[in-house]
């Protein structure tokens, strides 16, 4: 399933981590590359400690998990520490890979990539190119967001990030291993949900709803590995 969400950080947010990165100390992004992506990448990230790092991790942390449309597309298990990165002047594009399928946290603890997702930081009338391109079961979908929105998509899919030839793109992302591995049961779960939440805001209470609730639970119960 590939999904944009809109305002997952408001404006304030966005402008607040833009104005922490004016001064940061990027480095050439090859550190979360594994070997074919790094043959295509060519971007520069912040380092994974550092003060300005630490400062949008938590902002971007605290807004996902108020965020329950977001909780409900996911249904997240772990998440892999939000990183940044930039694409400009040289430094700017990454060609199509996969992402690696396991990634390492600190205490040798694993996040399996099932999905991977993209806050845009940037408004797109400040950059030219920088299009995030996913080929999904429908062909290639080609994304670029208004600052403060979340793309999510299966960490299965080929994908790249276009040359940015004017501006820069400023971006966070990020993995999640979801409670459901399997990207079809997490997209059952999702619409039912949304479609549960849209039934309960035009008619309210119906006994069906709770009904329905409950079968939303129970197959969330059989698939969900805790
Ligand atoms: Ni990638």
């Amino acid at each position: 399933m590939l999904l944009t969400l809109p305002d997952v950080l408001t404006t304030e947010e966005v402008h607040q981590v833009r104005s922490w990165l004016k001064d940061a100390p990027w480095e050439p992004g090859l550190g979360t590359a594994g070997k074919q992506a790094a043959l295509v990448k060519h971007n520069e990230q912040l380092p994974k400690i550092c003060d300005v790092s630490n400062k949008v991790r938590e902002l971007v942390l605290r807004a996902l998990n108020a965020n329950p449309i977001f909780f409900s597309a996911t249904l997240p298990k772990k998440i892999y520490t939000p990183c940044i990165n930039r694409y400009k002047g040289d430094s700017n594009h990454f060609g199509k890979h996969i992402d690696g399928s396991i990634r390492m946290l600190a205490h040798e603890k694993r996040v399996r990539t099932d999905i991977s997702c993209t806050i845009f930081l940037s408004d797109p009338d400040t950059y030219d190119g920088g299009e995030l391109c996913v080929v999904d079961t429908y062909g290639e979908q080609s994304i670029k967001l208004p600052a403060g929105s979340i793309v999510i998509y299966p960490g299965t899919s080929l994908h790249e990030v276009k040359p940015v030839t004017r501006g820069e793109r400023l971006a966070c992302f990020f993995w999640i291993e979801s409670l459901v591995r399997s990207d079809e049961q997490r997209r059952l779960l999702y619409e039912l949900d949304m479609s549960l939440l849209s039934l309960r805001t035009q008619f309210g209470e119906l006994p069906e709803a709770i009904k329905q609730t409950g079968v939303y639970h129970n197959l969330l119960r059989m698939w969900a590995d805790t």
